[in-house]
């Protein structure tokens, strides 16, 4: 039996550039995994049984530990039965990248109960076909992505950060962020000058997809103003949303309909997960 972490993910820039024939976007963004994690647990077996913690979210066709299943039977000829159990830890629907830390985790862990007939460069480039932010979490965890987001640059750790997630009580739906943006109302940031700023310990964070999440959920604005009124230096929302994250001297004030998280910063080594 194979126990793995499933990390999430939040992006310290995220720049939209413009919108593709294909319906995706063209980003270009600085991905950081922390260690807010679900587990998931894979066994041979003698029957497909995947399960998961959360009753009202079942990994059929439509999850992404499924969908990475599938695509791992496909590529390598494997079709053994196997037993796969996902405790959900991180909040759906955030903008943490949570589906696709599953699907990454469940490549790495099919990979590893069968053998290691597949290169981390495979399951990297494999991954590109079921989901955008999949390949991410092939890095070491600290990556620059462009294109949908599944061109991987691995980039040098950064220094361990202690953070804030703050999730309100609603969601957001990645393809209506994405629908609702104004392209033409962002700043046009050139994100090789903001790596190059970040690699020289010049952090500017920025989101291009807050303002289009900010009108379709308004509470969301005022969760940032009130932390940013606490006293922190950094509040940005993760991914689309609708968790922010939130780093600085600030103290977290009360929210009546929000999770909160304190995580970290969290790297890999190679040849072994997170
Ligand atoms: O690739 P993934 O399934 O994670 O993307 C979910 C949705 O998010 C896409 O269907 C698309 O609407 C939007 N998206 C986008 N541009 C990207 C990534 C995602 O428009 N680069």
């Amino acid at each position: 039996m194979i126990e793995l972490a499933s990390p999430s993910k939040i992006n310290l820039f995220l720049r939209v550039l413009n919108r593709r024939p294909d319906g995706y976007h063209e980003l270009a963004s600085l991905f950081q995994a922390i260690d807010l994690c679900d587990r998931i647990q894979i066994r041979l077996s003698d029957k497909d049984h995947l399960t998961c913690s959360l009753a009202h979210l079942p990994i059929d066709q439509t999850n992404l530990a499924y969908k990475a299943l599938t695509l791992f039977r496909k590529k390598t000829g494997i079709h053994e039965p196997v037993e796969v159990y996902l405790e959900k830890n991180i909040p759906i629907q955030a903008g943490l990248g949570g589906g696709s830390g599953n699907a990454a985790t469940t490549l790495w862990g099919l990979n590893e109960l069968f053998g290691r007939p597949a290169t981390e460069k495979d399951l990297s480039c494999w991954a590109a076909e079921i989901g955008s932010d999949i390949s991410f979490f092939f890095s070491q965890g600290t990556a620059y992505c462009t294109g949908r987001g599944e061109h991987v640059q691995p980039l040098t750790c950064l220094p361990s950060t202690a953070l804030w997630i703050v999730k309100p009580g609603v969601g957001l739906s990645t393809p209506k962020v994405f629908g609702n943006l104004r392209l033409g109302s962002l700043q046009q940031r050139c994100p090789q000058s903001c790596l190059k700023e970040f690699t020289l310990g010049r952090w500017e964070c920025f989101n291009d997809l807050e303002e289009s999440a900010f009108q379709m959920m308004p509470e969301l604005q005022v969760y940032k103003q009130k932390l940013l009124d606490s006293g922190f230096s950094q509040v940005h929302l993760c991914g689309s949303g609708s968790s922010l994250w939130c780093q600085g001297e600030g103290s977290l004030p009360k929210f009546n309909d929000a999770e909160v998280f304190r995580v970290n910063f969290i790297n890999r080594s190679s040849n072994a997960w997170y």
